[in-house]
C-alpha cells in the first residue's frame, strides 16, 4: 500500500486518475489542486474519502510542496495550465506554474528521494505535416509552438536536467488528446457536445483540417499507471491510442451521434500558430512494457462522453455562458 502526492488531482485527467488508483487498488492519496477556473473539488465526488486527503493550494507555494511531497511514497504530476488558447491570451500562469511549479516539486523530491511522475503532452514535438509517414517518437526533436506547449518543453527539461544532474527517480510521459468525462468545457469535444445540448451551433476553428490523435482519458491513466509500476527510470514513454482524426470529422460525428444534421456548425477564427498534426508512435510503451488500450472504438468512447454531459448538466451549466462570452470576444 502506498501513498500518493496527486497534483492537479482535481482536473479532468487528474481527477480521472484519482477514480482509478482508489477504485483499483488499497492506496491512499492526497490531491494537491489551486483549484483554478480547470479544477473542480465536485470532479472527486465518488471517491472513497476515508483514502483521500484534498489540499486546497498551490504548487507554486515552495513550502507547502515540500511538506506534501515529504509525506509520501510517489508524486504523480499532473497540474498545469493546460489550455493553448488561454495560453495565447495571457502566457503568464504558464510560466508560474507549468516551469516554477514543477521546479518546486523537483526540488522536494530530490531532497526527500521521492520517486516522481511527470505527465507532459505530445504538443512538445510541434506538429506534423498531413502526409507525413512519421510519427513522433520518445527521440523526435522537441519544437514547441504555443506558450502552452513551450512551458511543458521546459518542465520535461528540468525533469531530465533533475535525472542527469541529482539522480532523481522519475518517468515522464508524453501523451495525445485525451477525451472522456469531466473534462473542462473550454476544451474541443466537451465544448461542441455542450453547443449542442444549449441549442447552440459548433464551432470549428478554420477549415478544421487540423488532425489531433485521440486517447480515452482512461487508456492515458492505464499506461501512466504501467510506467510507474515498470518503466525505466530516467526515460520518457509516449502515450497515445491509434486515433488519428481532423476536426471536422470529429464535429460531423458529435452531430450524427447527437441526432443533428451533420453540417450543422461554424466556421470560426482560427487559432494563431494552429499546430497542424499530431500523431504518436506507442511502440516503445507497447513493446517494452506491454501497455495497449482498452478504448479501441473512438466512436463508442465519444457516445458514452456524450450521454456523460448529458447526465451531468449540473456540472457544466454555471461556466457556460462566460466560456461562450470569452470565445465570442476572440471570434471564436
Ligand atoms: P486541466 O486543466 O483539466 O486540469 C489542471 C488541474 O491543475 C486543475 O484542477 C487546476 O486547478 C490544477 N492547477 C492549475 N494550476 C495549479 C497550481 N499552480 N497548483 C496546483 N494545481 C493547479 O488539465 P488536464 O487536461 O487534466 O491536464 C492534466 C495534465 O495532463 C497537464 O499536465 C497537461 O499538460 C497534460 N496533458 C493533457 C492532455 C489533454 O488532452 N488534456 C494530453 C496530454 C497531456
Ligand atoms: O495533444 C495534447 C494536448 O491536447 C494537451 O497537451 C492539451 O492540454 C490539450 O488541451 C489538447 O490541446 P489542443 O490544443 O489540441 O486541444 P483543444 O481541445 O483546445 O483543441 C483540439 C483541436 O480542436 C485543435 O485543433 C483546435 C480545435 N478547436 C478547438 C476548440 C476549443 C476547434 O476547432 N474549435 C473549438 O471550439
Amino acid at each position: 500500500m502506498s501513498h500518493l502526492l496527486v497534483t492537479g488531482g482535481a482536473g479532468f485527467i487528474g481527477s480521472n486518475f484519482v477514480h482509478t488508483v482508489l477504485g483499483t487498488s488499497d492506496d491512499t492519496v492526497t490531491v494537491l489542486d489551486a483549484l483554478t477556473y480547470a479544477g473542480d473539488r465536485r470532479t472527486l465526488q465518488g471517491v472513497p474519502e476515508e483514502r483521500l486527503t484534498f489540499v486546497h493550494g498551490s504548487i507554486a507555494d515552495a513550502e507547502l510542496v515540500d511538506r506534501l511531497v515529504a509525506g509520501s511514497d510517489l508524486v504523480v504530476h499532473f497540474a498545469a495550465e493546460s489550455h493553448n488558447d488561454n495560453s495565447l491570451r495571457d502566457p503568464s500562469p504558464f510560466i508560474d506554474t507549468n516551469v516554477v511549479g514543477t521546479f518546486n516539486l523537483l526540488e522536494a523530491v530530490r531532497r526527500h528521494d521521492i520517486r516522481f511522475h511527470h505527465i507532459s503532452t505530445d504538443e512538445v514535438y510541434g506538429d506534423l505535416e498531413l502526409d507525413d509517414p512519421e510519427r513522433f517518437t520518445e527521440t523526435t526533436p522537441y519544437n514547441p509552438s504555443s506558450p502552452y506547449s513551450a512551458t511543458k518543453a521546459g518542465s520535461d527539461m528540468l525533469v531530465r536536467a533533475w535525472v542527469r544532474s541529482f539522480g532523481i527517480r522519475a518517468t515522464l510521459s508524453n501523451c495525445s488528446n485525451n477525451y472522456g468525462p469531466r473534462q473542462h468545457i473550454e476544451k474541443f469535444i466537451p465544448r461542441q457536445i455542450t453547443n449542442v445540448l444549449d441549442g447552440r451551433r459548433p464551432k470549428l476553428y478554420g477549415q478544421g483540417l487540423n488532425v489531433r490523435d485521440w486517447i480515452h482519458v482512461d487508456d492515458h491513466n492505464t499506461a501512466v499507471l504501467r510506467i510507474i509500476e515498470a518503466g525505466q527510470l530516467g526515460e520518457t514513454y509516449l502515450i497515445g491510442a491509434d486515433g488519428e482524426k481532423n476536426n471536422k470529422s470529429v464535429i460531423e460525428l458529435i452531430l450524427e451521434l447527437m441526432g443533428q444534421p451533420k453540417d450543422a456548425y461554424d466556421h470560426v477564427a482560427d487559432r494563431a500558430g494552429h499546430d497542424l498534426r499530431y500523431a504518436i508512435n506507442w511502440d516503445r510503451l507497447h513493446d517494452e512494457l506491454g501497455w495497449q488500450p482498452q478504448y479501441r472504438s473512438f466512436e463508442e468512447g465519444l457516445a458514452r462522453t456524450i450521454e456523460w454531459y448529458r447526465e451531468n448538466e449540473a456540472w457544466w451549466r454555471p461556466v457556460k455562458d462566460a466560456i461562450e462570452a470569452q470565445y465570442a470576444e476572440q471570434g471564436q
